[in-house]
């Protein structure tokens, strides 16, 4: 059963870019050095906090802010307490979690594989996505991070993808919906309201 939602009325305003994305990290310093030393990043905020926002759990942790050029930013939750669950920092699959950075060029983008292979990590690609090029890379937190260029026909590729996109899903909603109810289970409330922060 897949999630109907109530109609809202008018237009909503825009939502410009990414303010920040957030993972839990095993090590302040460790995914500083990653961040900032291999990847260039620029720390712009170390919070030592007591507090979880928004709610009056007692907890200390750090919450990390680094910066990309075009002023979005990665950040992390460093929770000494919250080390238990052995599995926190495996590596995830791609298709479940990953995020995608920018660079400028195919020289960029080859520079860093460079870099970031001089610096130990295994690091794979470029892979040739049509509207992109893209290079693949773990952070130490488990985190999949992706390194990608914009063709110069990305916007043209993106402009005959997105008069496709509303079929292609009404197409794919018929032909895997039966082979998904069985296995989707209904979407449940939050059960640790303060590991929402
Ligand atoms: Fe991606």
């Amino acid at each position: 059963m897949i999630r109907q939602y109530h109609p809202v009325a008018g237009k909503p305003p825009a939502v410009s870019s990414v303010h920040h994305l957030a993972f839990r990290c095993r090590d302040a310093e460790e995914t500083r050095r990653f961040y900032e030393d291999v990847l260039g990043l620029e720390l712009t905020a170390a919070l030592a906090l007591d507090e979880v926002s928004g709610t009056n759990a007692h907890e200390r942790y750090m919450h990390l802010f680094f910066r990309m050029t075009g002023g979005d930013f990665v950040a992390f939750f460093d929770a000494p307490d919250h080390l238990d669950d052995p599995k926190q920092f495996d590596r995830k699959w791609g298709f479940d979690q990953h995020f995608a950075m920018a660079v400028d060029s195919r020289e960029d983008l080859l520079a860093f594989q460079a870099r970031i292979r001089e610096a130990g990590v295994t690091c794979l690609g470029p892979l040739d996505h049509h509207f992109c090029q893209s290079i693949y890379f773990y952070d130490p937190n488990g985190v999949q991070v992706e390194l990608t260029w914009r063709v110069p026909q990305h916007e043209a590729i993106m402009a005959d993808e997105k008069a496709a996109a509303r079929e292609r899903i009404r197409a794919w909603s018929e032909e895997t919906r039966e082979r998904k109810a069985a296995r989707l289970k209904p979407v449940g409330p939050l059960k640790v309201a303060d590991k929402s922060a």
